[in-house]
């Protein structure tokens, strides 16, 4: 047997702007047309996007080649998808010089992400998002993918956007659930983060209900901040990045449990009170401590209780199948204290005992 050694150029160090700001989505496309000279865009972006008046607002009167996934959210989330919009881009021989231009929610950035990740091998991503839930997570990262017909973003790849547009004005059209239930990625980032930012959520609750546009800069300027920070030291997620799922373990279990009706963030408030059962059992929290996260999630109109008829061992089997599972039982993000997450051993996230998390989950029905 023979061996060459193939050597690759370090990867350059890469960064992306990050533009936050409030009715800033009708300059958007120019800002494109400078900082991307020379590449054809291709938007991607949804129904529901399109009723809302943002790809006008987007576009403002340009023409440009356009993907419309319908119907919108998950159902849409599937290979099938992503094929036609490849495809769609090949019949307008769009090149290895194209610019996929996400508009929309999780859903359009994750579908889009993928897309441009693998279209002729990778071509740049940028994402411009639009509801609570993407502004403050999923646009940011580079974690992009669709479901198989098993699981979740069984298909996927980490692929970084070229830059994030955030404009707060889109966040007024959003429904009031939906509007909420996003808003529990920012409790997470505090917790997880910066224990002043949960102080700050806390003193503004109400004008974050109200949609205030100063404030909403402010938390995404924060939620940016704190992503930004984690996915710098560990981009494809060997090890910190997994504080990011704090809340998400025993919350995608019931999320799936559910099958969907329970929106994302709030699967994730009921991931978030798990998780400080947990931390409760294992003598890492007091009850005061509970009772200031319960009273922000009760706040924001979130549940705290697993719904009844989601049965515990339906969940339990669903929190084997975790992504991040080993030997079929994953770890935990736990807090050391609001703002700090525990870090022992070298490790981020923990092993719990099956015991304690059934103890937690029957907590969680009362
Ligand atoms: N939403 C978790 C992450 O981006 O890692």
């Amino acid at each position: 047997m023979s061996q060459l050694v193939v050597k690759i150029p370090a990867v350059a160090a890469g960064s992306y702007a990050i533009c936050i700001g409030n009715n800033i989505l009708r300059d958007v496309w120019s800002k494109l047309e400078s900082d991307f000279p020379h590449r054809r865009k291709f938007v991607v972006t949804d129904s529901n996007v399109v009723s809302a008046g943002h790809l006008k607002t987007l576009l403002g009167g340009r023409e440009a080649s356009v993907f419309v996934i319908d119907p919108p959210g998950e159902s849409s989330k599937h290979m099938n998808t992503v094929v036609s919009i490849i495809e769609d881009m090949e019949k307008g021989f769009f090149g290895r010089d194209s610019l996929v231009v996400a508009l929309g929610g999780g859903t359009v950035g994750d579908i889009a992400g993928f897309a441009a990740a693998i279209f002729k091998r990778g071509v740049k991503v940028v994402q411009i998002p639009t509801t609570t839930v993407s502004q403050a997570d999923s646009s940011v990262g580079g974690k992009t993918g669709v479901d198989s017909t098993v699981s979740k973003n069984a298909f996927g790849a980490f692929w970084q956007p070229a830059a994030v547009y955030i404009d707060v004005a889109t966040l007024n059209t959003l429904d009031e659930t939906q509007y909420r239930a996003g808003l529990v990625e920012s409790v997470k980032h505090a917790l997880i983060g910066d224990a002043s930012y949960f102080k700050f959520l806390k003193k503004n609750t109400e004008a974050v209900l109200d949609r205030q546009s100063d404030v909403l800069e402010s938390i995404a300027y924060t939620n940016c901040r704190i992503k930004a920070e984690v996915v710098a030291q560990d981009p494809t997620e060997q090890n910190q990045r997994r504080v990011l799922n704090f809340g998400h373990t025993i919350g995608h279990a019931v999320e799936s449990a559910s099958e969907f009706k329970l929106l994302h963030g709030e699967a994730v408030s009921i991931g978030i009170i798990a998780a400080e059962f947990i931390a409760q059992e294992l003598g890492l929290a007091k009850k005061s401590r509970l009772d200031r996260i319960k009273d922000m999630l009760k706040a924001l109109g979130m549940p705290l209780v697993i719904p009844a008829e989601l049965g515990k061992n339906v969940l339990i089997d669903l929190i084997k199948r975790d992504k991040k599972a080993v030997n079929q039982w994953p770890r935990f993000v736990l807090l050391k204290k609001i703002g700090k997450v525990l870090y022992k051993d070298g490790q981020w996230a923990h092993e719990v005992s099956r015991k304690v998390i059934e103890k937690t989950l029957d907590r969680l029905y009362e």
